[in-house]
């Protein structure tokens, strides 16, 4: 095979004869001549096919979305012919000869206009076309960039990449879980987990001291634009650190990464702002500083939230954590947590990051003392069987020597969201879920056969 050229590099061919590999975006039979305009994963160019040329008979053959192998001369257009500001706008291909790679039905939608507003059923079944479209190819290496610079950020800054399990138990998130039956032990179940909070403080006490992973969390939580049951959080936990600590150093990977990125941060360093002084001011924890002009120029609006309250009252008047159970409160409020007095006035060591109105990320310092993570348990009225139960293992944990950490998770989508302009999470995902929870592409959830079943031991009730 010949080699190839990238689409986006033919500009330093003029004059020569290239080999260019994609797809048929446009094709445009004017009778003696063919125009074309082929595309591959960095760009467009314009292929035109002489009357005079070998290729002109197969160029007849060819439809939109064929896969091409395009041998041709790169011509730099005349003056009058040079479209300005685009990609390729002053050469094309004069084409010799095109090898058809794979023939094409016609698509179900034209992926060359605005996919979004296309049907979602069709939308999602026939994905992997959507995602030729400019915008979706645009979205996945925008979420790609985003992950690699944050990646080579925390590299850079002492960290260690490590997976957690999603076989597992459950872990306290505030949703509902996924669950997974066990074939070995039938009647049992592991839980997908919510966030990979328990893990990393586990590799914590296992002196790690700096982890991050990209990492899976599902929640069985009700859908929204911004919502998904999977998505992808950018995970980190430190030892060694104070609240100020972590704030700073996420500050710069955020900033760094998408100052990189080419966009434009509103304020630096990031305001911060009381829980209370947000509700006051914006009547909401998530909030949006820009203006209208900010809003037009693509600009990020960051802002921390910290000193959140660490209980709430649940409807039948219990207390429950407001974000993280495993959270310290504010140094000055360890004493009234640990003898359980004025429950309500507590503020937690939880900061969050709020980004152009949405939850960016958010974190804490951690409880690393079996004795207060106890109380925290405690204040929520549990009983010492049910703390065992529930947290044993961590407090067990904790009796070997924990460093004090803290840590913080960004949502990878919600903040693609932000730098794509985008207003549904599925824009960002590659394989996004319908609203009513069907996955794209392939058809799960669906019943399992008898075999699994019987092999599994469980029995569906009918009714349900
Ligand atoms: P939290 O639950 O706040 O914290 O999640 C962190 C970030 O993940 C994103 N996020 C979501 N994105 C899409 N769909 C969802 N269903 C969804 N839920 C959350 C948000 C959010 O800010 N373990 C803690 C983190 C820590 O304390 O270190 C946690 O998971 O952007």
């Amino acid at each position: 095979m010949s080699t190839r050229t990238y689409i986006e590099d033919l500009k330093e061919h003029v004059g020569s004869s290239v080999t260019i590999q994609g797809w048929v975006s446009v094709r445009r039979d004017q009778g003696k001549m063919v125009f074309f305009d082929f595309r591959d994963m960095t760009g467009t160019v314009q292929g035109v096919v002489l009357p005079k040329s070998p290729a002109i008979e197969s160029a007849r053959d060819v439809r939109t979305e064929f896969v091409v192998a395009v041998t041709g001369i790169v011509n730099a257009r005349p003056e009058k012919n040079v479209q300005t500001g685009k990609l390729n706008g002053d050469i094309e291909l004069q084409v010799e000869g095109i090898e058809i790679l794979a023939a094409a039905e016609t698509p179900p939608f034209d992926i060359s206009s605005d996919t979004s507003v296309i049907g979602e059923d069709t939308r999602l079944k026939y994905r992997y076309l959507d995602l030729r479209s400019e915008r979706m190819q645009k979205n996945m290496r925008l979420r790609s960039r985003f992950v690699q610079l944050c990646r080579e950020f925390l590299f850079q800054n002492k960290f260690a990449e490590i997976e957690t399990p999603l076989l597992t138990e459950s872990t306290p998130e505030g949703s509902r879980d996924f669950v997974v039956p066990s074939r070995h032990n039938p009647g049992n179940f592991y839980a997908l987990p919510q966030s990979p909070q328990q893990y990393k403080q586990l590799l914590m006490v296992g002196g790690i001291e700096r982890y991050f992973q990209i990492a899976k969390c599902l929640r069985d939580e009700d859908l929204r634009a911004d919502r998904g049951f999977e998505f992808t959080q950018i995970d980190v936990e430190m030892s060694f650190v104070t609240r100020d600590d972590v704030m700073s150093l996420m500050e710069a990977m955020i900033t760094s990464t998408v100052e990189t990125m080419g966009f434009t941060i509103k304020e630096k360093p990031f305001p911060r702002i009381g829980y209370k002084d947000a509700m006051e001011k914006y009547g909401a924890d998530k909030f949006d500083l820009r203006t209208e002009e900010d809003k037009a120029n693509g600009v990020l609006a960051y802002a921390w939230v910290v000193d959140f309250p660490f209980f709430e009252k649940t409807d039948d008047g219990r207390w429950t954590f407001t974000h993280n159970p495993f959270s310290m409160p504010i140094p000055e409020h360890l004493d009234a947590l640990m003898k359980g007095e004025n429950l309500g006035d507590i503020l937690t060591t939880q900061y969050d990051l709020v980004c152009n109105g949405f939850e960016s990320g958010g974190g804490s310092i951690r409880a690393h003392k079996p004795e207060i993570l106890k109380a925290t348990y405690k204040a929520m009225g549990m009983s010492d069987e049910e703390i065992e139960e529930k947290i044993g293992h961590m407090l067990q944990a904790f009796k070997y020597g924990a460093p004090p950490h803290g840590g913080i998770a960004f949502g990878i989508e919600r903040n693609i969201m932000n730098l794509a302009g985008e207003s549904y999470l599925r824009e960002v995902v590659a394989f996004p879920m319908s609203r009513g929870g069907q996955t794209a592409v392939m058809r799960a959830p669906k019943p399992l056969t008898p075999e699994q079943l019987i092999e599994l031991g469980i029995r569906i009730d009918k009714k349900a």
